[in-house]
C-alpha cells in the first residue's frame, strides 16, 4: 500500500519523504492556508523540492470557486506547467468531471476529490483520471460507516479493470488506515500526526521499559584477576 502525506508544510513533507519513504503528497486549500504561505510560494517550494524525482505525485487543488469546466481546464494547465510532479485535484462536480476528462485527454494527470459515494467514484474511472479520493473521516464524523463504501469502490474498479488508483483520504487514525488496506485500496493519504500515531503502541513503550530495566539490572561479567 502506498502512503501519501496530506500536507502543504514543506518541513514535514521533507521529513516524511526522507524518513518514512512516502510515495506522494496531497494538498488542498485548507492545507495551503495552514502552511501560512501564499499559494504560489507553496507550489514553488514543492516543485523545487521534488524536481527530478520521477513518479512522485503532488496533488494541487484548483481554485474551489471555479464552476465552469473551461476555466477549470485553464487553471489546471497553468498549475501543471509549474512542475511535472503536479497532479490536478478537481472537485467531483459535473464541470469538474468534464474538466478532468479534458485534462487527461491532454496528458495532464488528475485527482478527482471530495468523493463521498461509489456512484461519484465511477465517472473519474471511466474518463481515466489518475486518482480518485473518497473521504472517510468526514463521513465517519457524521456517524456513517465507511467500510462498505470504500470496499464497493475498490471492488467496482477491480471488476472493470479501471486503472484509476483509489486514494482513501481524510483518515484520522491507524484503524482507518488498516481498514483501507484491507479493502485493497491502492493508497492512503494522512496528516503527519496520523502516521506518527500509527507507528506507535502503548505496549511497545511498556515493553521497551521492561527491557531497559532488565538490561540495566543484568549481572555484569567479572574479569578474572580483578
Ligand atoms: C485529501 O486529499 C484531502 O486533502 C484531505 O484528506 C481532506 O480532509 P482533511 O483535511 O479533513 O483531512
Amino acid at each position: 500500500m502506498k502512503y501519501f502525506l496530506d500536507s502543504a508544510k514543506i518541513d514535514e513533507i521533507r521529513y516524511a519523504y526522507e524518513n518514512w519513504a512516502i510515495d506522494g503528497v496531497t494538498t488542498n486549500p485548507r492545507h495551503i492556508m495552514n502552511s501560512g504561505k501564499p499559494f504560489l510560494t507553496v507550489l514553488d517550494e514543492l516543485g523545487s523540492e521534488f524536481r527530478g524525482v520521477e513518479g512522485f505525485p503532488i496533488s494541487v487543488e484548483i481554485n474551489p470557486h471555479l464552476n465552469d469546466a473551461r476555466e477549470m481546464v485553464k487553471e489546471g494547465k497553468k498549475i501543471a506547467a509549474l512542475s511535472s510532479n503536479f497532479v490536478i485535484k478537481i472537485p467531483c462536480i459535473e464541470p469538474g468531471l468534464i474538466a478532468a476528462k479534458e485534462l487527461e485527454n491532454e496528458g495532464i494527470r488528475t485527482n478527482v476529490t471530495l468523493v463521498f459515494s461509489p456512484s461519484q467514484a465511477l465517472q473519474p474511472a471511466r474518463i481515466g483520471s489518475k486518482f480518485v479520493s473518497p473521504f472517510v473521516g468526514w463521513k465517519e464524523n457524521s456517524g456513517e460507516d465507511t467500510g462498505q463504501y470504500i470496499q464497493d469502490i475498490v471492488d467496482i474498479y477491480k471488476a472493470y479493470n479501471y486503472d484509476t488508483e483509489v486514494i482513501v483520504a481524510a483518515l484520522r487514525n491507524g484503524k482507518q488506515i488498516v481498514d483501507a488496506a484491507k479493502s485493497g485500496a491502492h493508497i492512503v493519504t494522512c496528516g503527519f500526526e496520523v502516521y506518527q500515531n500509527s507507528f506507535q503502541h502503548a505496549f511497545t513503550d511498556y515493553g521497551l521499559n521492561v527491557f531497559r530495566n532488565a538490561w540495566d539490572n543484568t549481572l555484569t561479567e567479572v574479569t578474572v584477576g580483578k
